[in-house]
């Protein structure tokens, strides 16, 4: 019996006597015990295939560490080979080891070596081919990685049609899915479903690990409940083509399967070769839903995002594209960079259009080189002006595109990844990573730019779905949309080495490629295209399932908003932008003085709040109707944190609204104010009412504290004042009494 633990959790492995691996138990965590009871089958079960003559077992009554396929199980299997001699494999246990660390075996980004490692070595003698799977624990965090690698051990090629990272037979069948659907500005729709018998598929066909389906599911009893209950979360760290596949046999048993999208994959393996998939993760919480976050939110921000980066303050940006998207020239950016100054902002952004003949998002991409009328000089020159301002400066890029209309394609129209009649999506074109002179294109070109100016931030942004699927340097096509994300790996990982300092944003139209691949080497994503306060409630809340507020970029801007034309109060803007790394994106110069005044007092309390807000443990509490979501950062230490409380729409004469926090310190005596916030009435700026309340820790989660009554008609003391999707921040502030 092979047995894995983490703090809160086992992972127990049986070698089945003809060498096959049974996955035991994955769950809360339990001794060792080599006399752990496990399903037995004494008789022949009727009309199945017995995995050989002289033994009763069948496979698909069996829960499997990598379902395979030929052998009879007739699951969906991990891995499915052909060769020119079957389709069956048949991998058998031959040897296993215990070690810290890893072995850098990896060409893709990986969690970091910080872990202990159980490597498990398979052989099918009858194809030659070995299969190494490989458990990484990490014990803090109750997080356990998985990956799988094939060796091509014998003289003949050998084709890969799937690989998954991960399988994972569950021995109870009451669970239900949660995964995160959605499209461009329209991210991270929170889906929960029961799973029902026959195979159900969570996948990106569009070349990113895409906004139509998370890599981030979870899978829980289904009874668990935010904070009780068996639940387990998944990720894949990887940013292309992914798939889940969730099937309920006709037997009860589940089968959770991730990695690469078996659609439109496959890959050679020539003798001697090896492929290794990318890495996934799991964990188990026994707490529910908050207890799985809180797991995976440690996990990327201990062993996934650049070390450079770990726990350090993000700086507040101010990002010109909702304020002028391509209509600006270098007096505008310097006025906006000197409002931005005065309100705080530590980083000016620079956004599309500041290259080649770009002045529509027709034209332009593929040319890096700064365009001097527009800029009035260089971006040397004009980086040192905002310097000279007093803030840092960024840069935005799309290096993967080209737009027929620039220099890049009229020199190497067959840079692109297509064969023929071409789709197009926002008038742009991929490049064809595959290709090596390509990604030397692309890491001259940025590092000349980012060589030549004082650029301390690059925000990465990557802009359209794949189409015409197609590499011209790859002989088999069916391993394309896998070598891409491969390139985009080696550009990212020669460009972050050479430098180290620069921050690194990811963006792909939003939230297109908001996933662990991308946060190895970029701290922070941005999340959505969509900036509307109300919706960046929701999509900010679905994010925080899976991923930490410390990875998710969230600006203010101007209203109405751009996406909704909703119009929302610049405070309720912030308070849900607070629990993000922070920015603006919005014309400051244009902003009434009242607002502008609200935003330099916003942007004093989150620098002063930064580390608890953007490091402090995250939960979701209890919300009394669908109007209303709420939930709190607390720092690690339990002494100080900040609730969010934010609402839709308002009725008259409201029921009494509660809070019930989660894992005070249930001894420490907390005060519990309202940030200083601000209600713009006819024009006016109206503080509005303070509101205090206090209790001891265990007071506070167990009981709650109810909060003052909603006002009905005016402003008055110790009443609460919100209006149509308004929101207030609680400050926690805790000591021992
Ligand atoms: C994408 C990004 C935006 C902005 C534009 C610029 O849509 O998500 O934030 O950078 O491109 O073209």
């Amino acid at each position: 019996m092979l047995y894995l633990h983490t703090k809160n959790s086992s992972y127990i492995i049986n070698i089945k006597p003809y060498g096959k691996l049974e996955q035991v138990y994955y769950g809360k965590r339990i001794k060792e015990d080599d006399n752990i009871s496990l399903p037995s089958q004494s008789n022949d079960p009727p009309h199945s295939v017995l995995y050989q003559q002289d033994c009763f077992d069948t496979l698909e009554r069996i829960s499997q560490e990598y379902g395979e396929n030929g052998k009879g199980d007739f699951r969906e299997s991990g891995i499915f080979i052909f060769t020119d001699k079957s389709q069956t494999t048949d991998f058998c246990y031959k040897s296993h080891k215990f070690y810290s660390g890893k072995n850098p075996h990896q060409t893709m980004p990986t969690a970091d070596e910080n872990c202990e490692t159980l490597e498990i070595t398979l052989f099918d003698d009858h194809l030659n081919l070995e299969l190494v799977l490989y458990y990484h624990s990490y014990y803090d965090v109750d997080v356990i990685a998985r990956s799988a690698k094939l060796v091509n051990k014998s003289q003949q090629s050998v084709t890969i049609d799937r690989m998954m990272s991960l399988c994972l037979d569950l021995d109870d069948d009451d669970y239900n899915l949660i995964s995160f659907e959605g499209s461009w500005a329209n991210e991270m729709h929170k889906k929960e479903q029961p799973i029902t018998t026959g195979i159900y598929t969570i996948d990106s066909k569009v070349g990113t690990s895409s906004n139509r389906h998370n890599p981030c599911v979870i899978l829980k009893q289904s009874q668990a409940t935010e904070d009780f209950g068996n639940c387990y979360a998944f990720n894949l760290i990887y940013s292309g083509n992914h798939a889940e596949i969730i099937e309920r046999s006709p037997f009860n048993y589940i089968r959770f399967l991730t990695g690469i999208n078996p659609y439109g994959f496959n890959f050679d393996l020539v003798p001697q070769q090896e492929f290794h998939t990318p890495e996934a993760v799991m964990s188990f919480s026994h707490n529910g839903l908050n207890g799985t976050s809180k797991n995976m939110h440690n996990f990327i921000n201990n062993h996934i995002v650049p070390k450079e980066f770990a726990y350090k303050d993000r700086p507040i940006l101010i990002n010109n594209w909702e304020a002028t998207y391509f209509d600006f020239d270098k007096p505008t950016l310097l006025q906006l960079a000197k409002e931005a100054k005065d309100t705080g902002v530590e980083l000016f952004v620079l956004d599309d259009g500041w290259f080649g003949n770009r002045s529509s998002d027709k034209a332009g991409l593929g040319d890096w080189v700064e365009n001097k009328d527009k800029l009035c000089g260089t971006m040397k020159e004009l980086a040192e002006d905002i310097n000279n301002i007093g803030l840092s400066f960024g840069l935005w890029f799309e290096p993967e595109m080209v737009n027929q209309d620039s220099q890049l394609y009229k020199k190497n129209p067959h840079w692109v990844m297509a064969n023929g009649k071409m789709s197009a999506g926002r008038n742009q074109f991929i490049l064809d990573l595959c290709n090596s002179d390509v990604r030397d294109y692309i890491v001259d070109s940025v590092s000349t730019v980012l060589k030549n100016a004082n650029i301390e931030y690059v925000k990465w942004d990557m802009n359209r779905n794949f189409s015409d699927v197609f590499s011209a340097s790859v002989n088999n096509q069916g391993e394309v949309c896998h070598r891409y994300v491969m390139g985009l790996y080696d550009i990212y990982k020669r460009l972050t080495t050479q430098f180290p300092k620069v921050l690194f944003e990811g963006c792909s139209a939003g939230g297109n490629r908001f996933d662990l691949g991308i946060m190895c080497f970029m701290p922070q994503i941005w999340a959505s295209d969509d900036t509307d306060a109300v919706e960046r409630v929701r999509i900010q809340k679905s994010v925080s399932y899976g991923y930490p507020q410390s990875v998710c970029s969230a600006h203010v801007s101007a209203c109405p908003n751009h996406q909704t034309m909703r119009t929302t109060q610049i405070e309720a803007r912030f308070n849900i932008a607070a629990f993000g790394v922070l920015g603006y994106e919005l014309d400051l110069t244009k902003l009434p003085q009242i607002e502008k005044d609200i935003v330099k007092e916003q942007i004093a309390f989150y620098k002063e709040n930064r580390a608890t807000l953007l490091y402090g443990d995250m939960y979701r509490l209890q919300a009394s109707s669908e109007q209303r979501t709420v939930c709190a950062v607390v720092s690690k230490d339990l002494s100080t944190g900040f609730i969010g409380d934010f609402y839709t729409l308002q009725s008259p004469n409201p029921f009494k609204n509660k809070i019930i926090t989660k894992y005070l310190c249930d001894n420490k005596y907390y005060n519990i104010s309202a940030r200083k916030q601000y209600f713009i009435y006819e024009n006016e700026k109206v503080v509005l009412p303070t509101e205090n309340y206090c209790g001891f820790g265990d007071g506070l989660n167990y009981k709650g504290f109810v909060l003052n009554n909603q006002h009905i008609g005016k402003l008055a003391e110790n009443t609460r004042t919100l209006c149509d999707f308004g929101s207030r921040l609680y400050n926690l502030d805790g000591a021992e009494k």
